[in-house]
């Protein structure tokens, strides 16, 4: 199964892939997790988005087509996998379809952006496996810690209330565009799109979700 979770920042697509991940035994291809990775490491790729990342703009679209497209071709994609933050621009979209890699599913997630500035506040991250939490919503077991490693929790860099706020205009002038892009590609019979209230709590978004896919 190949799906792509659209949405904007802090609409819920990382929290909702580890619920899928393990539902149906696919990886997660999260862009930002893997740009946060290469900064950390120190690389090329991590060098040119750093300074990007932080002031919340987007990376260019030719490294991110490239990232994901390396990504794809590994062998525990073949049975499907999972995009959270690919597409996000119409560019994007479009060098998918030419190299022929095709969806399923397509899930808007829909979320006003007030929700999102008081989500983003609370958001506490595991670096090393994705795990996201919330202070309030979604709360580790041990304060500060990841339910899984104990390992220390962090906060994202770009999750101060500015930056979140220039983030969530690139997501309507870029990334929006992509909901009436795979609106037309579903009624074409492309693949199926489906809009789904991300304000509800992350169980029932979760059951929401489980029941679109069965
Ligand atoms: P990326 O890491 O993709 O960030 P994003 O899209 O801005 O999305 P977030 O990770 O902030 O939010 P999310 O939807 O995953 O929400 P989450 O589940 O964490 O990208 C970061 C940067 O990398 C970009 O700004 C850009 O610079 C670059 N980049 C990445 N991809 C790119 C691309 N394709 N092209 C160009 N540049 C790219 O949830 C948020 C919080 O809410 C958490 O605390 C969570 O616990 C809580 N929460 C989740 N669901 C609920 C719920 N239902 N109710 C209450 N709280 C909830
Ligand atoms: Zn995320």
């Amino acid at each position: 199964m190949r799906i792509i979770l659209l949405g904007a920042p802090g609409a819920g697509k990382g929290t909702q892939a580890q619920f899928l991940m393990g539902k149906f035994g696919i990886p997660q291809i999260s862009t930002g997790d893997m740009l946060r990775s290469a900064i950390e490491a120190g690389t090329e790729l991590g060098l040119a988005a750093k300074q990007v990342m932080s002031e919340g703009k987007l990376v260019s679209d030719e490294l991110i087509i490239g990232l994901v497209k390396e990504r794809i071709a590994q062998p525990d994609c073949a049975k499907g996998f999972l995009l959270d933050g690919f597409p996000r621009t119409i560019p994007q979209a479009d060098a998918m379809k030419t190299s022929g890699i095709k969806v399923d599913h397509v899930i808007e997630f829909d979320v006003d952006d007030e929700v999102i500035v008081e989500r983003m506040s609370g958001r506490r991250v595991h670096p090393g496996s994705g795990r996201v939490y919330h202070l309030r919503y979604n709360p580790p077991k041990a304060e500060g810690l990841d339910d899984v490693t104990g390992e220390e929790l962090a906060i994202r860099p770009d999750d101060q209330e500015e930056t979140v706020r220039k983030r969530l205009g690139i997501y309507h002038e870029q990334t929006k565009p992509l909901v009436a892009y795979y609106s037309a590609e579903a009624k074409a019979g492309h693949c199926a799109y489906h809009k789904l209230d991300g304000t509800q709590p992350v169980e029932q978004v979760s059951q929401h979700l489980a029941q679109l896919l069965a």
